[in-house]
């Protein structure tokens, strides 16, 4: 195998090779943490893609001309070299390759996954865009994993991800994109999880956001969500706000695929999404990936049918033990 990577394979080192998110999972994975199984499309695969459909020079062309005084304008222009590379042939090897990897991946109990982005900036330490790049969830078959999986290349180039490549002095041909597909966790609550309070900085508190469903509509910041505090020494419970929650985010049941946002049934709506166990048992773990890596976490995480899944970790910046 050339361009992919298991993620039980995949270390903190291979920023390079697979981006921040799937250097962070394969760590969790190797120290035994529950991350749903899956692998890596590694980086120089985009590179192949591009070179084989001959786009190295028509996508550098129209990046030399991007106007970031325009939005619409810059919206237009990064639309057309998103449309370069999702509609690109993938070449036969690399395709049979992802193929394989997937066929290994999925069964029928286990017939969805996620298409993520995973995302670094060539030679240097930056390993993340938070949100920039786009992530797909409970895709289904062959045809829509490749098609996914061009999308997901073609979003190392939103008009979001160029820009802050724009603002950070960053030139264009250093993004690099490695798609993780992932077995999906058909998640009944998830969210986020920090290691030191982000709002006051605090390392010795542990701060969780959650909602029902998919933690999607946590990390997009569409959802009012349930805020708990806890007490990183000994994981008492400092705060607990139970949110109204309004929207949440799940399986598109109609489509038998994809994602979809919709109103959160009026009699779970004021019901907490986390019971006192889970709490500990998040904070429990959280610490564990705390330790290991040796800084403050960023954590994202879900349950499905009471068991607690790891779906992201990173350094919060700025804050605490960096
Ligand atoms: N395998 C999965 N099963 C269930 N939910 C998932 C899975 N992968 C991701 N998610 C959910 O989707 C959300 C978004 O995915 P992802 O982390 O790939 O992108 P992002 O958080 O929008 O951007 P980034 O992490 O790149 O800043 C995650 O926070 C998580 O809640
Ligand atoms: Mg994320």
């Amino acid at each position: 195998m050339t361009y992919t990577l298991p993620l039980d394979e995949i270390d903190k080192d291979d920023v390079q090779r697979c981006g921040g998110k799937g250097a962070n999972l394969g760590e969790l994975t190797q120290i035994g943490a529950r991350v749903p199984p899956g692998f890596c499309i590694t980086a120089d695969a985009l590179g192949y893609l591009l070179s084989s459909n001959s786009l190295d020079g028509p996508i550098a062309e129209v990046a030399s001309r991007l106007d970031f005084e325009d939005l619409n304008a810059l919206e237009a222009a990064t639309a057309g070299i998103r449309g370069m590379i999702a509609s690109a042939r993938v070449p036969t090897d690399l395709e049979a390759e992802i193929l394989e990897r997937y066929r290994a991946l999925v069964s029928d109990a286990n017939r969805y996954v996620a298409v993520r982005s995973s995302v670094a900036v060539k030679d240097s330490p930056i390993s993340s865009f938070p949100g920039m790049m786009d992530t797909y969830h409970y895709v289904l078959g062959e045809t829509e994993l490749l098609e996914k999986v061009r999308e997901c290349w073609a979003s190392l180039w939103t008009a979001r991800a160029a820009f802050a490549r724009h603002r950070q002095g960053i030139a264009q041909d250093r993004g690099l994109i490695a798609p993780v597909i992932q077995l999906m966790v058909n998640a009944d609550t998830a969210g986020v999880l920090f290691t030191a309070n982000p709002i006051t900085g605090a390392t010795t508190e542990i701060v969780i956001e959650s909602n029902w469903g998919l933690g999607e509509s946590v990390v997009s910041g569409r959802s009012m969500n349930d805020f708990y505090v806890l007490d990183k020494a000994n994981l008492g419970l400092r705060e607990r706000r139970v949110a109204r929650k309004n929207v949440m985010v799940t399986m598109d049941l109609g489509r038998g695929s994809g994602r979809l946002e919709q109103a959160v049934p009026p009699e779970r709506s004021s019901e907490p999404t986390l019971s006192d166990a889970q709490l500990v048992e998040l904070g429990r773990t959280s610490k564990g990936i705390e330790d290991h890596f040796g800084f403050n976490v960023d954590m994202e995480w879900a349950y499905q049918d009471g068991i607690l899944y790891v779906l992201q970790a990173r350094r919060i910046r700025h804050v605490g033990k960096n």
